[in-house]
């Protein structure tokens, strides 16, 4: 068969059956990206003959005789194509994943097309910018400022890999080609409780191409948790490799490796399993009950599971003052219970790797994680290897937001790739990312809150109930994140928390962004919202009544002994005025008929600006030749702008631009540790060890120079390229010649321990119009101020804000995974789902308090996941204020809100 590919003709038959995008991809263009491969995310896209098309719906066959072009053949040899620079100017990609596909769709666009954008890009997904770059991109603008030697920090400079990523050249985890690879495929549970009594593997061990079938029995008898944190003691040991007992439909049974993928899926199809079917339980409430099916009855203190015959994997109770008697004396009261849904990362890379052993021995693994190091130590521990012996790695990874802090696949190929010998690649699909990865806990949250006649709060409870699904990864550190910032960042006098999170027979619940606080603060501040509105005071000013101020502890019962949370800074008072003002403003009336309600409504969260309990980063830098430095820092980059901000930090600190910084990250092999990219320590922890690093070169750099011209140190500063010394200049690379003659390396290394920690601060608004004759809710208005300290970088810091309001929102009003009574998700895959698309999500206006933070990296805080906590609750009480109801649970769909609208205003 004959193609055009970008623009060269091409001889090759696909396989039988194969799509346009594998076939693409086999023959070497790594642009064309899976996310889905049902036609519902766009990254797959290429043009035919100049129309944009899914390539994963297509087959192969049918573009035989007609002219095909990927990203990276969009323009000829070399150059940019106007919509690849329109990208790299306005910055309109984060991850990069949708990239593209993206463009090719912009790209193939005309004026008229153009002119709804809403319809034009129904087919391309983003899941992390919220599309406000991609628009801008379409408009022509932009978002970048130049570069200057060592004044790089709280420029809106733009990402290095930018240029590789608009052209299709930057590398994601499954982007390369390693010979003699095997697949691996997954037989998955059908069951949602059973003991497997036997796995026949004979049948499925004749399958031409099948190399091995690997069961429990194959794999180390060892328990840990998939959740990955530097304190093992934070999650419960109840996770096997391959376990004999199922605990969720979809929980991985046996791993087949094969020649080919589809030799692996057959031969799953002829793995005959006995199982022993247990009895199961699907709801938290029922789950911890007496006399309930036991899911993990195995498990004890000794694997850290609070009370394994409740079903409780962690439990927090305290109280600080006397909250039964200060309800009892309130002016006014509220109690409301409130529960949330299970929602899906969504990450457009699915998560996946590859795995072999080097000549040396050393297992590597390449793979989609936020935590190479930690994902190491667990690799080592599971299969008693030396740490040395294990290398895992990340290459640019296509989105994360927390769910990449878990280890889902690297044990199955490390296991796959030691007792096959060779190398090994699994690749998860998207339904196997909605039934066997983790989602967001979902949880029922009752608050009890009472306030004086002044406004002052008096009493604040939370009784929280968490789902975990079938594994405890993350269940005790989200639920007490959940109940710690939620309420520590009021001031109130009497507290209680009775917290507990429970295993179901359910896709387990993991680590997400904001971590429980947006579940929590959905109740929280629908309750300060409850007890102003008795009390006649508006949301604004009942908040600023409340909120701890500088000096005033945070207190959450029962008090977590951490003493190390100060504030580094404070801006809070700032975010709520920039708020109000943002909404005061004048805006464009919109034209609606009298159906709909209009209102507005506003919600706040703080935030630590580090887990706690450890979160260390190593960082080292290096002169070279060039007179340019090697940085190399742990922490990954999937779209957080971490390779950005490192090279920012140390571009200042010596003086140099940005683009003289090389960046070396997250790969086991550089040496060092870094907990992980996760918890939003990206910048704050990593940030603080590259400062410190690039600290102590700039002192060596001046001490070399004082000492090879005989100057005095204190007549020493570093200053465009260059160390001067009582006002004579050494360029770095006459520092770097002179050093390598005197065989003294100019390097340094800096540290940070993720201690002291600071606390961030967001204020959401909506405006909503909710009409009444049909439940849908619009957003007229989205207002959001941040207090992220100095601004590393305010273009991608606006991004990481409005990507993480695009996603919540897409969780406040669409997302929700739907589990049926046998415990079986039924809508895996996108477009049952509901992303957000271009025509969801409105524009949100973006707000920077002023303040600088002592703690952080040149006094910056962290503000990756923070964005997203406020969004449900303010809409919630946008809601409440256009409508007079207090919808308590989400999403907020029309079909959920209609009941009771027409309960109230009549059908
Ligand atoms: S991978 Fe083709 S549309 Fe998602
Ligand atoms: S940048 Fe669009 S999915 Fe990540």
């Amino acid at each position: 068969m004959t193609f055009e590919i970008n623009g060269s003709a091409f001889s090759e038959t696909p396989r039988a059956g194969q799509c346009l995008r594998t076939f693409l991809r086999q023959l070497g263009h790594f642009g064309v990206k899976k996310g889905c491969d049902a036609g519902d995310c766009g990254a797959c896209t290429v043009l035919i003959d100049g129309d944009p098309v899914h390539s994963c719906l297509i087959p192969a066959f049918r573009a035989e005789g007609h002219a095909i072009t990927t990203i990276e053949g969009l323009a000829p040899d070399g150059s940019m194509h106007p919509m690849q620079q329109a990208f790299l100017d306005a910055q309109a990609f984060q991850c990069g994943f949708c990239t593209a596909g993206m463009i090719l769709t912009c790209a193939s666009l005309n004026q008229a097309q153009r002119q709804d954008l809403g319809v034009s890009l129904t087919g391309n997904i983003c899941r992390c910018t919220g599309y406000r770059a991609i628009e801008d991109a379409l408009d022509g603008k932009i978002n970048i400022e130049d570069d200057a030697a060592g004044d790089a920090f709280g420029r809106s400079l733009p990402a290095p890999a930018g240029p590789e990523v608009v052209r299709g050249a930057a590398r994601y985890t499954f982007d390369t080609e390693i010979p003699g690879l095997l697949q691996v495929k997954l037989l998955r549970s059908p069951h949602p409780h059973a003991k497997i009594v036997s796995i026949d593997k004979s049948a499925a061990l004749k399958i031409a191409g099948v190399h091995a079938v690997l069961t429990f029995e194959d794999a180390p008898n060892r328990l840990f948790s998939t959740a990955r944190h530097e304190r093992a003691w934070m999650d419960p040991d109840d996770t096997r490799v391959l376990d004999n007992i199922v605990r969720f439909i979809g929980q991985k049974v046996a791993a087949v490796v094969a020649e080919t993928e589809a030799a692996a899926e057959e031969a799953c199809r002829h793995l005959a399993v006995e199982y022993e079917i247990l009895p199961a339980v699907f709801e938290p409430v029922q789950a911890i009950l007496l006399g309930a099916p036991l899911i993990h009855a195995d498990k004890s203190a000794q694997h850290r599971v609070a009370n394994p015959q409740r079903n409780v994997v962690a439990e927090i109770h305290g109280e600080y003052g006397d909250v039964a008697v200060a309800l009892g004396k309130a002016a006014v009261t509220y109690e409301g219970t409130f529960t949330t849904q299970r929602v899906q990362h969504a990450a457009l890379e699915t998560h996946g790797g590859m795995a072999w052993l080097d000549a040396s021995g050393i297992l590597n693994v390449r793979s989609s994680t936020q935590v190479p190091f930690l994902t190491r130590r667990a690799l080592a521990e599971i299969f008693e290897l030396a740490p040395d012996k294990v290398r895992v790695f990340c290459e640019r990874v296509g989105g994360g937001f927390g769910g990449k802090q878990e280890m889902f696949v690297e044990d199955i190929l490390a296991l796959a790739a030691l007792r096959t010998g060779r190398p090994v690649k699994l690749e998860l699909t998207r339904e196997e990312q909605f039934v066997a990865t983790s989602t967001r806990h979902p949880m029922r949250v009752t608050v009890r809150a009472g306030a004086d006649k002044s406004g002052k709060l008096t009493a604040l409870q939370l009784d929280v109930l968490s789902n975990t699904g079938a594994y405890g990864n993350h269940a005790g550190p989200v639920l007490f994140h959940a109940c710690d910032e939620s309420i520590g960042v009021y001031n109130c006098p009497n507290k209680k928390v009775d917290a507990v999170v429970a295993y179901t027979n359910t896709v387990p619940s993991g680590a997400f962004r904001g971590y429980g606080l947006p579940q929590t603060l959905f109740a929280v501040e629908a309750a300060i919202d409850e007890l102003a509105r008795q009390l006649g005071i508006g949301p604004f000013e009942m908040r600023r009544r409340n909120v701890v101020k500088p000096g005033d502890p945070m207190i959450s019962p029962p008090g977590s002994g951490h003493t190390d949370v100060l504030y580094g800074s404070y801006g809070l008072d700032q975010c709520l005025d920039l708020v109000e003002r943002a909404m005061q403003a004048e805006s464009p009336k919109p034209r609606l008929s009298l159906d709909w309600l209009i209102g507005d409504g506003i919600a706040l969260t703080m935030i630590d600006t580090v887990p706690p309990d450890g979160h260390f980063a190593d960082a080292r830098i290096s002169l070279r030749d060039d007179g340019g430095f090697d940085l190399t820092v742990g922490t990954a980059e999937f779209g957080n702008g971490t390779s950005t901000v490192h090279r920012q930090i140390a571009a200042t600190v010596l003086a140099t631009s940005v683009d003289r910084i090389r960046l070396l990250q997250s790969d086991t092999a550089h040496g060092g540790h870094d907990t992980g990219a996760y918890g939003s320590a990206g910048t704050f922890v990593a940030g603080r060890a590259t400062q410190a690093a690039a600290e102590a070169l700039a002192d060596q750099l001046k001490n070399f120079a004082a000492s090879a011209i005989g100057e005095n140190l204190d007549s020493c500063s570093l200053d465009d390229y260059a160390a001067v010394c009582a006002g004579r200049r050494t360029q770095f690379a006459q520092l770097a010649a002179s050093a390598r003659s005197l065989g003294k390396p100019l390097v340094a290394t800096g540290t940070s321990e993720g201690t002291p920690r600071s606390v961030a601060f967001n204020v959401q608004g909506f405006r909503v119009a909710v009409n009444k004759g049909t439940g849908e809710v619009r957003i007229l208005r989205s207002v959001h101020a941040a207090d992220a300290g100095r601004v590393a970088n305010p273009m991608q810091c606006r991004g990481q804000i409005e990507g993480g309001v695009a996603q919540s929102l897409g969780a406040a009003l669409y997302e929700e995974m739907v589990i049926d009574e046998c415990g079986r998700v039924i809508n895996p895959s996108f477009r049952d789902y509901h992303l957000p698309s271009f025509a969801d999500l409105p524009r949100t206006e973006v707000f920077f308090a002023d303040t600088s933070d002592s703690l952080g990296p040149m006094g910056a805080k962290s503000m990756s996941e923070s964005p997203y906590n406020p969004v449900a609750a303010a809409l919630g009480n946008a809601i409440a204020d256009a409508t007079g109801i207090r919808f308590t649970s989400v999403p907020f769909k029309p079909d959920r809100l209609l009941p009771t609208l027409q309960e109230k205003f009549g059908a």
